[in-house]
Order: C-alpha cells, then structure tokens, then sequence
C-alpha cells in the first residue's frame, strides 16, 4: 500500500457519516489527482448541449483533467469526440476553446483530418507510412434527447441504463429544436466538490438568492432526494397531473445515485425563472402541457445538474481545474425559431441565473477559504435540508470506496 493509499484509507475510516469531508478532500493535491484518476477519467461526463454544435464542424473544446478533448458535429450530422492531440507529434489540432472548421487540421505540420478523425493529408511522408493507421484517437460520445456526453475510460460503462430513464422525461422539451441563446462559463476558487454540495441544498438559497427565491422554492422535498421516497400531497399532485397530460415527472433516481430526474413545481403561479416569473420566451421549447409545469430537474454526477422549464431549458457543466478552482459552464437554450427581441428579451432570460451563480460562486468561494484553515473541522449536515448533500457525499466515497478495495485486497 502506497503513502497515499494509507493516508485515503485512514481519511475513509474516519469520516463520520452526516458530516462535511475532512480537509485533504477539499484541498489536497494527490486528492485531487485521485479524484481525477477514480471519477473524472472513469465515469460519463456531459459534454455539451447537442445545439451548441449547430452545424457540420462545428466544436468545442473541454480540458479534463491532464486530458483536452475536442467534441465536434461531423459531416453526417452526428457528433464524435477526438482527443487533441495530433498523431505526428503530439500538437494539439485546435487552440480556441470553440469554433468551426472544414477539416481538423494541426498548427504544427498541417496533418489534416476529417471531421471523422480519419487522416486525410500528411506531406511527404515514407513510402511505407500508413494514414490509417494514424486517425485522431477517439472518446466515447453519446447523445440522449440532445444531450452529449462523453466517456474518457478505455472502456465505459453502461449509459443505456440512464439514457433509458431520462428520454421519456427530456422528450416534451424538444431540444433537438434548440438553439443555444447565451452560453457563460465562470471559474469559481473552490473544489468540485464544494460547487456540488451547494448545488445539492436550498438551506442557502433564502439567505442569498434573492431572485431565484421569487420562483424556485427552499422546501427541501424540491431539492432533495427523498430518503423515504415519499412527497408532500402538494408535489404529488403536481407529478399526477403533469403524467396525466403526458409529460413524465415522477422523481426516479439511479441505484448507484449518480443521476436523478423529477419534475418539480415552482412556488405558486410561476412560469419560469424570471424577475416576474412569467415566461421568458414567447415561443416556447417543447411542449409541455402547462406553463405552470414546473421545471423537471436532472443532475447526473460529476457534471451536471439542469432546469428543464415549459418555455427555455437551462444546462449546467461542472469541470475540476485544480483542488480549489471548478469551471461552471451554463447554456441557456431555447426554441431555434424564437427571435431575441421579439420572442424573448436576452437580458430578462439569463437575469436570474446569471446572478445565481454570481451568489453561488460567491458563497462556494467563502466555503473553500474557511476549510483552507487549520481550524476547520467537518461539520454536520441538516438533515431536514441537506439530504440531497449527504447523497452526494455517500455517492463519492462510495465511488472513492470501490476504487479502493482491490488496492487494500492486495496489501492483504
Ligand atoms: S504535430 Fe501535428 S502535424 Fe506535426
Ligand atoms: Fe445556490
């Protein structure tokens, strides 16, 4: 067993159930690597929403971890991830974090690629050289109902399960007619982690969202799991009469607790999540039954968490830096024929959560400074309004747990 291995096993063996994770796991930089190395090169990861490519080359790009990973619209219309790296002599293919191309060709010596990775140009090379032998190294990439994620393990595992359960749910927000309207990415100074346990709780949204509380509500039975698997008659109303008029919205939640769905109300008579709480656009995404229908939440871990409303769908992308930086991308989408100025006012759509994250980068920021110093130690969770935390905590050291077990087995 390694020194490290010693020290994660120790940090394991006394973490207490219901409180915060010790200090290293916010901060230290083997941690982070670990965590690199047993979730984020391991599990599926979302990429993009399909929209954001909208045509035949179309890319972007996205760094995880030691890995820079091109996904990009090919010319038959799916879409295909690359590693960007080029298979001359290792050059990255594209500098800008975005774009669009007519061939992948590399900066260095112009190897030139398909948008399907084949090698296509490579000047004055032996006799004996092979172009196909030398296409761009692939990532699995897959697509469920708009939605792209990807998969840097040699081999993934199973996305089936989860594409299964959220198509029906995803079918009535149509997002294969979305069109990207504004797309923000932030760094936020604090670990992935900690931008996951504020996501999962609404105990500081009263304290520090003062719009987003104008629509979304603190109940924790919204934001939550559930560990009895029972609602208040209020929500089960809302997910019977949403079902009733075909849109699924019954909270369902993976074994392993990776992703969860469920469609879930707004505080009354809102629509969506503006200042007003009307709708924002006009011509709306989908077809969901009632503009009141809520807004169908999705989080899958370690990367996304997502608003799916009856007029425009939110997606949300959550990438590791360093142990105490996390990018926080944020793609609103809404129907590709609506019009910015007739149908939607830009400024009044990415208002409140443009300022949500503002708050949440803010208070994830402050959470990473206290636990930096000497003085912090885990504290307890609430269980009335912190289970969805806690599921979150049980979910990664399961994951850290499991990835454990065959290292300890052979120290045996
Ligand atoms: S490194 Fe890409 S063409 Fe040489
Ligand atoms: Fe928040």
């Amino acid at each position: 067993m390694t020194a490290f291995s010693a020290t994660l096993s120790d940090l394991l063996a006394r973490h207490v159930p219901g409180q915060t994770l010790a200090q290293p796991f916010y901060t230290s930089p083997e941690l982070y690597q670990h965590d690199l190395e047993t979730i984020w090169y391991r599990e599926w990861l979302f990429a993009l929403p399909a929209a954001q490519l909208d045509k035949a080359g179309s890319y972007q790009r996205l760094q995880i971890g030691a890995y820079d990973v091109i996904v990009i619209r090919d010319a038959k219309g799916g879409i295909q991830a690359f590693h960007n790296t080029c298979r001359h002599r290792g050059s990255i293919i594209c500098r800008a974090s975005q774009g669009r191309v007519a061939k992948l060709t590399c900066p260095y010596h112009q190897w030139t690629y398909d948008l399907d990775g084949k090698l296509l140009w490579a000047r004055d090379m032996s006799g004996d050289f092979d172009p196909s032998k030398h296409g761009l190294k692939t990532v699995h990439c897959r697509e469920v109902a708009g939605l792209v994620y990807i998969c840097l393990a040699d081999t993934a595992p199973d996305f089936d399960a989860f594409a299964e359960t959220v198509r029906p749910y995803l079918g009535v927000h149509d997002l294969s007619n979305a069109k990207v309207a504004q797309q923000t990415s932030i760094v936020e100074n604090g670990n992935w982690k900690l931008v996951w346990e504020n996501n999962r709780e609404c105990y500081h949204c009263a304290g520090n969202h003062p719009d987003l509380c104008r629509t979304y509500p603190e109940d924790p039975s919204i934001t939550g799991v559930s560990p009895d698997g029972t609602f208040p008659e209020k929500v089960e109303n809302h997910f019977n009469r949403l079902e009733a008029a075909g849109a699924p919205s019954r909270f369902k939640m993976a074994d392993s607790g990776q992703y969860r769905v469920a469609r879930m109300p707004l505080l009354d008579g809102a629509e969506s999540y503006t200042v007003s709480g009307k709708i924002a656009v006009q011509k709306r995404l989908g077809q969901v039954p009632f503009l009141d229908a809520g807004t169908l939440l999705l989080f899958h871990y370690p990367t996304t968490w997502n608003h799916f409303l009856t007029d425009h769908s939110i997606t949300f992308r959550v990438l590791p830096i360093s142990p105490t930086e996390t990018q926080v991308t944020t793609w609103w989408l809404v129907n590709k024929d609506a019009v910015e100025g007739t149908d939607y006012d830009l400024a009044n759509l990415v208002k409140v959560w443009t300022n949500t994250n503002d708050e949440d980068r803010r208070v994830v920021e402050e959470n990473q400074q206290g636990i930096n110093s000497p003085a912090y130690q885990p504290g307890p969770y609430s269980a009335t309004h912190e289970d969805g935390v806690m599921q979150f905590v049980d979910w990664y050291l399961t994951r850290l747990r499991a990835a454990q077990a065959p290292t300890t087995l052979a120290a045996e």
